[in-house]
C-alpha cells in the first residue's frame, strides 16, 4: 500500500512544472523587483508579466502595501503622521503577512508565477534607515518564502528624483522621510533619504542574491536582460520556444 502511494507521489512529482495549475501542488515561482522610488521596478514587472502571459503561463501580481485589511489605518496613521518606526514597520508587516497568507503562497502552491513589486527587501531597507533593529526586522518576515529571482534596479539617486517629480510634484511626508528629521526642505529630505535606502539594498546585494540592473539603461534593453534570466524559471518546453523568441527580438 505504502509503496504504491510513494510511486503515484514520485509520478506527480516529476509531472509538476511551474506555472501549471496541478491539484497536488507544485511550486509556482516567485519573483521580485526592488530599488528605490523612480528606479523603473514597475515599468519592468509590467513587461514581465506581458511576456509571461503570451507565453501562456499562470501569473499573479501583488504589489507593496495594498492590502486592503489595513489600508485605512495606515492611511489614518500616514496622514496625521502619527507613526513611529515600529508601528510604521509593523503596519507594513501586516500587510506584507495579509498578502502572503492570502495570495502570494496559496497561487504559489497552485503553480503561479507570483510578480512582487517589492518584498520584504524594501522593508529591511526602509526599516533600517528608520532606526529599527536589523536583525528584529528580518525575523519578523521570516514566515516569507525567499524568491526565485530577486531583480534590483539600481539607478543615481538624481535620475530616480528626476522621474518621480515629473510625474508628481508633491511629495508625501513619509515618503520623503519627513520622519526622520533630515532636512527641513522636503525635496533635500527625499534625496537624503533615498541615498540611504541605496546603500542598504547596496550592502543586502552579494547576501541576498541580487540580480542587479542598470536601471538606467533604456526600458527594452533592461526587459531583454530580465527576461534572459527568467528564462531559467520556465518548464523545459516554456523555455526552449521563449529563448527562440528573445534571439529573434
Ligand atoms: N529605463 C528607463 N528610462 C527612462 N525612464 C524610465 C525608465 N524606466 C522607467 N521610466 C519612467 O520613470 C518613471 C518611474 O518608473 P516606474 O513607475 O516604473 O518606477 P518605480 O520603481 O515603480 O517607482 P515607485 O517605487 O515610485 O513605484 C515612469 O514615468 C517611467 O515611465
Ligand atoms: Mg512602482
Amino acid at each position: 500500500m505504502n509503496n504504491k502511494a510513494t510511486t503515484k507521489q514520485k509520478v506527480t512529482e516529476r509531472a509538476q512544472v511551474p506555472g501549471t495549475a496541478s491539484k497536488e501542488g507544485p511550486r509556482g515561482r516567485l519573483i521580485v523587483v526592488e530599488g528605490i522610488d523612480g528606479s523603473g521596478k514597475s515599468t519592468q514587472l509590467h513587461l514581465l508579466d506581458k511576456w509571461l502571459r503570451h507565453l501562456g503561463l499562470m501569473v499573479f501580481n501583488t504589489e507593496w502595501n495594498s492590502s486592503e485589511v489595513v489600508k485605512e489605518i495606515t492611511s489614518k496613521g500616514k496622514k496625521k503622521a502619527l507613526l513611529t518606526p515600529t508601528t510604521f514597520s509593523l503596519l507594513h508587516a501586516t500587510d506584507f503577512a495579509d498578502r502572503f497568507e492570502r495570495n502570494v503562497h496559496p497561487l504559489m502552491r497552485a503553480g503561479y508565477f507570483v510578480l512582487a513589486d517589492r518584498y520584504i527587501y524594501t522593508a529591511y531597507a526602509r526599516d533600517a534607515v528608520r532606526g529599527c533593529n536589523p536583525k528584529w526586522v528580518r525575523k519578523i518576515y521570516a514566515f516569507a518564502t525567499k524568491p526565485d529571482l530577486a531583480f534590483y534596479f539600481h539607478v543615481p539617486v538624481d535620475i530616480a528624483v528626476k522621474r518621480i517629480l515629473t510625474g508628481r510634484p508633491k511629495l508625501k511626508y513619509y515618503e520623503a522621510g519627513m520622519d526622520l528629521n533630515l532636512s527641513n526642505d522636503e525635496y533635500e529630505s527625499y534625496r537624503i533619504f533615498q541615498s540611504r535606502i541605496i546603500e542598504e539594498y547596496k550592502g543586502m546585494a552579494p547576501k541576498e542574491g541580487f540580480r542587479v540592473m542598470d536601471g538606467t539603461l533604456d526600458i527594452e534593453l533592461q526587459q531583454k536582460i530580465m527576461r534572459r534570466q527568467v528564462l531559467e524559471l520556465l518548464p523545459p518546453a516554456v523555455a526552449t520556444i521563449a529563448s527562440r523568441e528573445l534571439s529573434a527580438e
